[in-house]
């Protein structure tokens, strides 16, 4: 039994290197970076303004502070201060280059080249939005992330986990234009969750914590809620959520592919 539970470890934390190389391997980065340019672009668009317009409809107030967990070259946190131009933003990612690239786009951003497991409370702004995006998989101790991220959330504080999904693994290879491309797809999503697993590791990880968090994880609906929920509602009503979504909408009719991410949404409970 723990022999199995320590293999699964081992597995996941192989296949999340393996993914991640991706990022860090100077000839697979060009491929990575020419295909989430293309295909995932818009996606990160739309869970910024769906994470800021979502904690703008909970807390009934904008919130002042942002960060970008895998913050890459730093698109987002650009997106982030365009929406809201007094939004203090944080950037973390590992891979130096991808940080040297957010820095020269975000000159007033806060930026650290660490993982998450590395975070702690006195390096960064307690974040009031969190958003980790197309990320989560490729880390090799999740948990710990989780914690290290869960404990600088301040009371009002949202957390918004977008990561493939493992199901949709096969609909999802139709995407790659060349060998290269499926090899990168394949890798991703071989690191990726399966709804079930990222609900348990949510699970976990809020049992090692001494606050009770509000978690869920849904593969379908409008950014994880319903139809007709609130959320959507509220969503809906949103201006800086309309406009990306209309920008999804125009990209995807040019890419043609339907990306169906999972969505995990977080927050203390009061
Ligand atoms: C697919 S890119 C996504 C970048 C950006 N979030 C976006 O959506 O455009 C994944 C990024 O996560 C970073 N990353 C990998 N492991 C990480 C970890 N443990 N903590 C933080 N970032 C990590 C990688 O270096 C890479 O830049």
């Amino acid at each position: 039994m723990v022999d199995d539970a320590k293999n699964a470890t081992d597995r996941r934390r192989d296949a999340a290197n393996r993914a991640q190389s991706w990022f860090t391997d100077s000839d697979k980065r060009a491929v990575s970076t020419a295909f989430d340019e293309r295909e995932t672009s818009h996606l990160r668009t739309l869970a910024v303004a769906t994470v800021y317009s979502l904690f703008k409809h909970l807390y009934g107030r904008a919130p002042k502070t942002f960060l970008d967990v895998g913050c890459g070259t730093g698109e987002g946190l650009a997106y982030a201060r365009r929406l809201d131009p007094n939004l203090r933003t944080t950037g973390i990612d590992p891979v130096p280059q991808a940080i040297a690239a957010a820095r020269h786009l975000n000159a007033e951003a806060t930026l650290h080249c660490i993982d998450a497991e590395g975070l702690t409370v006195n390096l960064i702004d307690p974040p009031e939005i969190t958003l980790i995006h197309l990320c989560l998989g490729l880390w090799s101790q999740p948990t710990r992330g989780l914690i290290a991220i869960m404990n600088t959330m301040p009371p009002e504080s949202m957390l918004y986990i977008v990561d493939l999904n493992r199901a949709d693994r096969r609909n999802a290879l139709d995407a790659a234009r060349n060998n290269a491309e499926r090899t990168y797809l394949t890798d991703q999503y071989h690191a990726a969750y399966a709804p079930g697993e990222l609900s348990r590791l949510l699970l976990t990880t809020s049992a090692c914590l001494n606050r009770r968090f509000h978690a869920h994880v849904e593969a379908n609906g409008f950014a994880g809620f319903p139809f007709g929920s609130i959320e959507q509602i509220a969503l809906l009503n949103s201006g800086g959520f309309q406009k990306a979504l209309r920008a999804v909408s125009r990209q995807q009719s040019r890419s043609g592919l339907p990306l169906r991410p999972l969505h995990a949404w977080i927050w203390p409970e009061p």
